[in-house]
C-alpha cells in the first residue's frame, strides 16, 4: 500500500478519465450472466485482441470466466437503464431486457456495438485482473448509435461535435 496516494483522491482523479459503459456477458448452464464494465479497451489489431479489468474477488467476474464465449455490449446513450439493470442482483440482471444468445454470448438489443471474444490470458494487476481476449466477431449498426459515457461517477452523453 502506498501512503502517498489516498484511495478517495485516486477515485476522484480517475473519475476525470471518461470511459465507455459496456455490459460483458456470457452463458453459464443455459443462463445469461452480465457485468457492467467501464474498463473495456481495444488492445491489438493483428491478432485482433481487446480486454477489460475486473476486481479480483468479484463474483460476476468468476461467472464470466465459466462461459465459453464473452459478449461485449457497448451501451448507447439511451441505454442507461440497461446499465442499471445489470447492476442488480446477478440473477435479476436480464429481467425485462431484450437479448439473444449469440453462440454463448448474450447480445442486448439496440447497442452501439457488439463484440464477441474468447478469454486468452488473465493477467494479475494489483487488486484487479486484466482479461486479455481474442476478438472473434464484431458488429455495429449501419447508422452509428452514440455511446453513453461514464465521467465523474455519472452517466453522460456526448455534446455536439466541436469544429
Ligand atoms: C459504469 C460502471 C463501470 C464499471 N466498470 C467496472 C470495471 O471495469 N471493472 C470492475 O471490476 N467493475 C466495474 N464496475 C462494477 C461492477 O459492474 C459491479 O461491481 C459488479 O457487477 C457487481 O457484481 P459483483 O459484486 O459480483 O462483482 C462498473 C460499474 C459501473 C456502474
Amino acid at each position: 500500500m502506498t501512503d502517498a496516494i489516498d484511495p478517495k483522491y485516486f477515485r476522484q482523479v480517475m473519475g476525470q478519465v471518461p470511459t465507455c459503459v459496456t455490459v460483458v456477458t456470457t452463458m453459464v448452464d443455459g443462463e445469461p450472466k452480465a457485468m457492467v464494465i467501464g474498463s473495456f479497451v481495444s488492445v491489438s489489431l493483428d491478432p485482433p485482441m481487446a480486454g477489460f479489468f475486473c476486481t479480483t474477488d468479484s463474483y460476476s467476474w468468476q461467472q464470466l470466466q465459466e462461459g465459453r464465449a464473452l459478449g461485449v455490449n457497448v451501451l448507447g446513450a439511451d441505454q442507461i437503464d440497461v446499465s442499471n439493470a445489470c447492476m442488480r442482483e446477478p440473477d435479476e440482471r436480464f429481467d425485462g431486457l431484450d437479448w439473444v444468445d449469440v453462440d454463448g454470448a448474450p447480445r442486448i438489443a439496440g447497442t452501439a456495438a457488439f463484440i464477441t471474444m474468447t478469454l486468452d490470458q488473465i493477467v494479475d494487476a494489483g487488486d484487479h485482473q486484466f482479461a486479455l481476449c481474442n476478438v472473434t466477431s464484431m458488429d455495429m449498426p449501419d447508422e452509428p448509435i452514440e455511446p453513453v459515457i461514464f465521467y465523474g461517477g455519472r452517466y453522460r452523453t456526448l455534446a455536439a461535435e466541436s469544429t
